[in-house]
C-alpha cells in the first residue's frame, strides 16, 4: 500500500471511523515520550506541540511500536525496509469489519458458537497488524496469509512475542498452493477445483486453495499492494512508511488483486460471512462494484477511510443471504417533496447536480434512468434498497441487491415497476443562480413501500447539500 488521494493538512490522527479510538484522541507524542525513553529522540517541539518527523522510517516505526504496545498491550518489530503500518489507519479498518459484523445486514451462519469470530487477513505482512489488533481488541482469530519469506518469518516472530492472543493467530503460506480453476464433473455432476496452469504467472493463490476444506470464516480482509510498478508507488516525501516491491506491487495492481478475492468468492461464496477489501483509488471501487453486481452477490457495502491527508476505500461484499428488512411507517403520506439548494459551489451546474442525484441513487443499487432534456431522473427502489439509502446517507455508499428486479431501462421506455418497489421521480429546477429546486414526486402511491419516501428523499437532501453547498 502507498499513497492515496491527499486530503487538506490534518493532524496524523484524525479519522472518519467513529470507534476508532484515535478518532477524537490523537496520540500524544510528548506523554508517549515521557512514557517511553525509545521514543523520545524522535520527539521535537514546533510551534509549541510536540511533533515527530513523519520522513523518518525508525521515527514511524518506533511510533507503531509504542502505540501497539501502549494501547493494545501488543509486541511487535519489523525488519528495516518493511511496510511500517500506521496504527489509527489501520484500525480504522478493523473497527469498519466490527460494524460490519454487528449490522446484522445480512444473515449469520445459523450453527456452532456464533461468538467466535473467524477473519482471514489476505497479504499479512511482517506487520501482520490486522491480526494483531483484531485479536487484541476483539479476541478475533485469524488465519493470516503471505507468500515471502520475510513476512512469513516476521509475522510468526510477531505473533508468538504476544503470548496472550497467540493461539488467536495462525500463519499460513500462500506461495505454495496452485491455482485452481472451477471445473463440472460429469460423473459425480458436483464442481470440483482443477489446477489453472494458465494463471501461473500471477503469482501466489488468495484464497482458493489456502483456505481449507470444510473452514468458514465471517470475514476476509486484505490490504492488497495497490500498484502495477514500484515506480508508481514511488515515494511519500511527506511519509515514509517502507515498503519492498512484493508488498507495493503486483500484476495488475489493486485492480486485478481484488478482482480475484472476487473471483475466488464467487467459488467459494457463503464459506465467508463477508468478503472485504481495502483499495487505495476511487476509480477502482467504482469499477468492481460493477463487478460484484455481475458475479450475483447480495449485499456490497462501501466505505470512506480518512486519515490525515490520505483518504482509503473499503469495498464489503456477501453471497449471504439479507437479513435486515424496513416496515414502512405509518404515516399521512406526502407524494411531493422539495428541498433547495443554495450557494452553490460555483464550479457545479445543474447537470452536475442531476448527475450526482443519479449516482447517489445507483450506488444503493437502485435502476435509475436520466432525462437530461426534462432534468429529471426516474427511481425504482426495492424495499432493501430503500433501507440502504435511507441509513446511510451522505457517506457510504451502499448496495443491497433487489432480487429479481432489474429494471435498469436501456431502450428509452418506461421502467417496469414491480408492486413492491418505491417508484419516484427528481426533478431539478434552476432558480436564481447559485440556487436550485430539488422536486421528488411519488408515482406509485399505493406501493406498499410509499412511507419511505420522505426518509429516502431526506437521505438525498442530506448527501446534495454536503457535497454541493458551500
Ligand atoms: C500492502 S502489504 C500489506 C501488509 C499488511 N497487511 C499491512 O496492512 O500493512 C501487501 C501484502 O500482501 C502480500 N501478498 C501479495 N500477494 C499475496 C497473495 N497472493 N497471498 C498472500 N499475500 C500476498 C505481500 O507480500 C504483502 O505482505
Amino acid at each position: 500500500m502507498g499513497k492515496g488521494k491527499k486530503r487538506g493538512r490534518s493532524e496524523p490522527g484524525s479519522t472518519i471511523q467513529p470507534r476508532n479510538k484515535y478518532s477524537d484522541n490523537p496520540p500524544d507524542f510528548a506523554s508517549l515520550a515521557s512514557l517511553y525513553p525509545s521514543f523520545k529522540p524522535f520527539v521535537f517541539f514546533s510551534g509549541g506541540r510536540a511533533r515527530i518527523d513523519w520522513t523518518d522510517y525508525n521515527a514511524t516505526r518506533e511510533l507503531t511500536r509504542i502505540l501497539l504496545l501502549h494501547d493494545h498491550g501488543v509486541n511487535w518489530w519489523i525488519p528495516d525496509g518493511q511496510l511500517c503500518p500506521t496504527v489509527p489507519n489501520r484500525s480504522n479498518y478493523i473497527n469498519w469489519i466490527n460494524d460490519l459484523l454487528s449490522s446484522e445486514i445480512i444473515q449469520s451462519f445459523g450453527c456452532g458458537d456464533e461468538t467466535k469470530v473467524k477473519g482471514f487477513d489476505i497479504g499479512t505482512g511482517a506487520n501482520c497488524i490486522y491480526p494483531l489488533l483484531g485479536a487484541s481488541l476483539f479476541r478475533w482469530t485469524f488465519v493470516a496469509s503471505d507468500f515471502t519469506a520475510v513476512a512469513l518469518e516476521w509475522a510468526e516472530k510477531n505473533v508468538k512475542s504476544n503470548l496472550h492472543i497467540s493461539d488467536l493467530i495462525e500463519i499460513r503460506d500462500s506461495k505454495v498452493v496452485p491455482h485452481f480453476l472451477e471445473v463440472e464433473n460429469r460423473e459425480s455432476d458436483k464442481i470440483i477445483l482443477e489446477e489453472d496452469d494458465s494463471k501461473s504467472s500471477m503469482g501466489p493463490a488468495v484464497l482458493l486453495g489456502v483456505v481449507k476444506e470444510n473452514e468458514m470464516f465471517d470475514f476476509c480482509m486484505s490490504n492488497p499492494p495497490f500498484f502495477e510498478t514500484f515506480e508508481e508507488a514511488g515515494l511519500n516525501p511527506k511519509t515514509s512508511c517502507g515498503g519492498t516491491p512484493e508488498e507495493m506491487v503486483c500484476n495488475g495492481g489493486e485492480q486485478a488483486f481484488v478482482t480475484r478475492i472476487i473471483e475466488d468468492s464467487t467459488v467459494l461464496r457463503q464459506r465467508f460471512r463477508w468478503y472485504t477489501s481495502m483499495l487505495g483509488k476511487k476509480a477502482t471501487l467504482k469499477l468492481l462494484i460493477s463487478k460484484l453486481w455481475e458475479v450475483g452477490v447480495t449485499v456490497v457495502k462501501t466505505t470512506e477511510f480518512v486519515q490525515g491527508q490520505t483518504s482509503r476505500w473499503g469495498i464489503a461484499w456477501s453471497f449471504m443471504p439479507t437479513a435486515r428488512k424496513i416496515i414502512a411507517p405509518p404515516v399521512a403520506i406526502k407524494s411531493v417533496l422539495s428541498f433547495m439548494l443554495e450557494g452553490i459551489k460555483r464550479q457545479y451546474s445543474a447537470l452536475d447536480v442531476l448527475q450526482s442525484v443519479e449516482e447517489f441513487f445507483k450506488c444503493c443499487g437502485a435502476s435509475c434512468k436520466l432525462n437530461s432534456s426534462t432534468f429529471s431522473v426516474d427511481i425504482v427502489a426495492s424495499n432493501d434498497q430503500c433501507n440502504t439509502i435511507s441509513k446511510n446517507g451522505t457517506r457510504d455508499l451502499d448496495s443491497v441487491r433487489s432480487h429479481g428486479n432489474d429494471k435498469q431501462s436501456l431502450d428509452g421506455s418506461s421502467l417496469q415497476v414491480p408492486q413492491d418497489n418505491l417508484s419516484f421521480r427528481i426533478l431539478v429546477f434552476q432558480q436564481i443562480p447559485g440556487s436550485l429546486l430539488i422536486k421528488g414526486s411519488l408515482q406509485q402511491k399505493d406501493s406498499p413501500l410509499s412511507g419511505l419516501f420522505s426518509v429516502v428523499f431526506g437521505s438525498l437532501e442530506e448527501s446534495m447539500k454536503s457535497k454541493f453547498c458551500r
